[in-house]
């Protein structure tokens, strides 16, 4: 795994490093070419100065004699074998070097000349210095002036590691903070310092912990219910296995039997409905979505629920019954579409009747199931959405999760579901889906 921090540290350690390598070779360089300069300068000042004063002779007070700073004179004069004067005898330059600075070897020694003429060249001044003498005098200048660099730039290479663990150490805390986190300790990060940038990030993990807190609560709680709630047909289960072991003939024993065996049911479908439920729960994968024709849907589920409005006496019909396509996972849109008609059913006293309908309407799909049951008190209307929550617990054999699972369908597909009570002068209810034919980006042709 890459770490900011080093690579932060690295980066900055190279480019200071390459920095101050460049910045010395160049400084280095710059220094020399000057320090060469300023010695021509002093050759040619030496040569000037000669000629001013002096004809033939260098004198007393004329350039340092070939001192310390390798200071080398001499005056020609036309027709002379021999300069008419010069600081070291051993060291005679090419009186004929051009006018100006040129550069000879004597005696294994490179020196730099400057020559000057005067009188048509009646006279020749040259005045010339080691090469060798001007390139140590060069360098060790030039490296001097490189001093402050070399302490200064090894400091900051040292600084550069403490400054940025300093700046990173708020986001070591805020990630032993994090590495805290866990399903029994689901607390905000408290990291009152970190870094302005790094802010948007520490939020938007603040808020995820925050909404994993609650789904987690929320999860907590309906696992208690449903344990709770399992418990009743569990207990049924037993009351009627034990009156079944207590049969005195064989009659008794199978009507306990059949009592026993709608027991089993009626757990097996609470059990159903809780993995519907967690199922409507789990996030949508849109790969598993498809173009649901709701029409079609419903006209099977109509077939499929018939015997039972049949037996009631309920007259089952459709409405506006017209094509609609929403994206979604069939299985869910079943689901929720079918306890509404079981709820319709179920709480419709015989001889009523349901009515669907389903059409498009603008970029939704409505699903419409009215009732001439007896409807819900108003104050009830939102409460029966919750898990468990049934009105007349004692004389329905329900659950009372139906309507929770519609809602996480719906919820799920970014619809709404709503329940209002009938007001054209009958009871019933009016339960109402409204699904967007495109969501997440998914277009969808609602015909
Ligand atoms: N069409 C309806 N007419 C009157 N009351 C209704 C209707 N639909 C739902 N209810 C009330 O809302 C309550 C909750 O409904 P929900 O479908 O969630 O649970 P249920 O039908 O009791 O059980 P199940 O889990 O088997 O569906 C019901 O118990 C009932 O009192
Ligand atoms: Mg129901």
């Amino acid at each position: 795994m890459k770490s900011l921090k080093n690579q932060i540290t690295v980066a900055l350690i190279a480019l200071v490093a390459i920095v101050g390598v460049v910045d010395s070779l160049a400084s280095y360089w710059l220094s020399r070419r000057q320090i060469g300069a300023l010695l021509d300068v002093h050759l040619q000042g030496a040569a000037v100065w000669m000629a001013a004063g002096k004809v033939g002779a260098i004198g007393a007070s004329g350039p340092p004699q070939h001192s310390v700073d390798g200071f080398v004179g001499q005056i020609w004069k036309r027709g002379l074998e021999q300069p008419t004067d010069d600081t070291d005898p051993e060291v005679l330059f090419d009186r004929a070097a051009p006018e100006g600075y040129s550069v000879e070897r004597i005696g294994g020694n490179l020196y730099r000349i400057y020559t000057l003429r005067k009188n048509d060249g009646e006279l020749t001044y040259q005045v010339g210095q080691p090469i060798a003498f001007r390139e140590q005098t060069a360098g060790r200048t030039a490296l001097q002036s490189l001093a402050p660099a070399f302490i200064l730039i090894p400091l900051v290479l040292l600084a550069i590691p403490l400054i940025v663990n300093r700046a990173f150490a708020s986001l070591v805390h805020a990630g032993a903070q994090a590495e805290s986190v866990g399903i029994g300790r689901l607390k905000p990060l408290d990291i009152p310092d970190v870094p302005a940038e790094v802010r948007p990030f520490t939020d938007s993990i603040n808020r995820m912990i925050t909404r994993l807190r609650s789904g987690i609560e929320a999860e907590k709680r309906f696992i208690a219910d449903a344990a709770h709630e399992l418990r009743t047909p569990v207990t049924a289960m037993q009351l009627r296995v034990d009156n079944l072991a207590r049969a005195p003939d064989e009659s008794a024993r199978a009507e306990r039997m059949t009592e026993l065996r709608e027991a089993i049911a009626r757990a097996s479908t609470m059990i159903r409905q809780l993995l519907s439920l967690a199922r409507a729960d789990a996030q949508l994968d849109q790969a598993s979505t498809e173009g649901v024709d709701l029409h079609g849907l419903i006209q099977k589920l109509v077939v499929d629920i018939l015997p039972v409005a049949q037996a009631r006496s309920i007259d089952l019909g459709a409405g506006r019954f017209e094509a609609a396509k929403v994206r979604a996972r069939e299985g869910d849109l079943r689901m929720a579409v079918r306890n509404l008609l079981e709820n319709a059913l179920r709480y419709t006293p015989a001889g009523g009747a349901v009515d669907i309908d389903v059409y498009p309407s603008g970029a939704d799909v409505v699903v419409r199931v009215t009732d001439s049951g007896p409807g819900i008190p108003e104050a009830s209307l939102e409460r029966v959405f919750d898990r468990f929550y049934r009105l007349h617990a004692a004389d329905s054999d329900g659950s009372g999760l139906g309507l929770s699972i519609v809602k996480s369908v719906v919820r799920k597909y970014h619809g709404t579901i709503s329940l209002q009570n009938r007001s054209d002068g009958h009871s019933g209810l009016i339960a109402t889906i409204v699904l967007p034919t495109q969501h997440n980006g998914t277009a969808l042709d609602a015909r």
